[in-house]
């Protein structure tokens, strides 16, 4: 696995300058939806990601945000969010990353998240702990959903879906000590694995969103489950995850709130 991570990590922070560089510059963006963008630093991310993954590992299949899948049947399965935070970086917002996972037979086995606004890589290897700039992270301890810090998200499809998660918010909101929206999901991810944060939900994430971010959480000592309090997938529609601590609590708001 130490080839596979220094390989992640060199990558994500190679994709992460080049994002730091065009987030001062002139930076064209396209509308993937109503409000769901990309930008030409989403593509030049990806281009470079693929490109050094296919000169690398030319057999391992590919699943990244902007691009088709390829080598479907492959073993081992990189999954890339070349820029997680798209809406936050078209407004110079700087709170985005390069997210980066490795499966093998369909289990995430290696998590990267890199922030290179402030140049935090967040990594982790299966059974083998989370880790910050080489620092051991592991989750908060806060025992009480009234004094947490939660963040969340909003889907793309919030105009015009009701599962639009402004139900598990507004439940949330007076029962949390705050809730950020910081708008990059694999990046809250590994704040909840840092303890900056003590739980995160969201509906519709996609693979590439959460598959390093979960890993982060589970190796820092955090719990990951769907909204229902089950196992947590990759395809799961949505997913809560927290210190531990808070998760029950979490769980009984977003279910009163789903039933009332
Ligand atoms: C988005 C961000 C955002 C989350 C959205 C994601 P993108 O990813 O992670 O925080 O709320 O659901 O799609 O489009 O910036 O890669
Ligand atoms: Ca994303
Ligand atoms: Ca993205």
């Amino acid at each position: 696995m130490t080839e596979f991570a220094e390989f992640a990590r060199s990558l994500a922070r190679e994709a992460g300058s080049l994002l730091r560089e065009k987030l001062t510059g002139h930076n064209p963006v396209y509308h993937k939806g109503d409000i769901d963008l990309v930008t030409e630093a989403d593509q030049m991310s990806e281009e470079l990601i693929l490109a050094r993954i296919a000169s690398r590992y030319p057999e391992h299949g590919v699943l990244s945000e902007e691009s088709a899948e390829k080598n479907e049947r492959a073993a081992m399965r990189w999954i890339v969010d070349p820029l997680d935070g798209t809406t936050n970086f078209a407004h110079g917002f700087p709170f985005f990353c390069v997210s980066l996972a490795l499966e093998r037979e369909g289990t995430v086995v290696l998590g990267v998240v890199y922030d290179p606004v402030r140049d935090e890589l967040f990594s982790a290897c299966r059974g083998e702990g989370a880790f910050l700039n080489g620092k051991k992270l592991s989750v908060s301890s806060v025992k009480d959903l009234s004094a947490s810090l939660l963040a969340t998200g909003f889907p793309y499809d919030i105009r015009v879906s009701p599962d639009n998660n402004l139900n598990y918010f507004n439940a949330l909101i007076v029962r949390a000590q705050a809730i950020r929206r910081p708008g990059a999901a694999a990046l809250d991810l590994a704040y909840l694995a840092a303890g900056r944060l003590d739980g995160f939900w969201e509906l519709k994430l996609k693979p590439w969103d959460t598959a390093a971010g979960c890993l982060l959480v589970a190796e820092a000592g955090g719990v990951v489950s769907d909204l229902q309090g089950g196992a947590w997938k990759l395809t799961s529609p949505g997913l809560i995850g927290s210190n531990g601590w808070i998760h029950g609590q979490m769980l009984d708001v977003i279910e009163k709130a789903r039933s009332s």
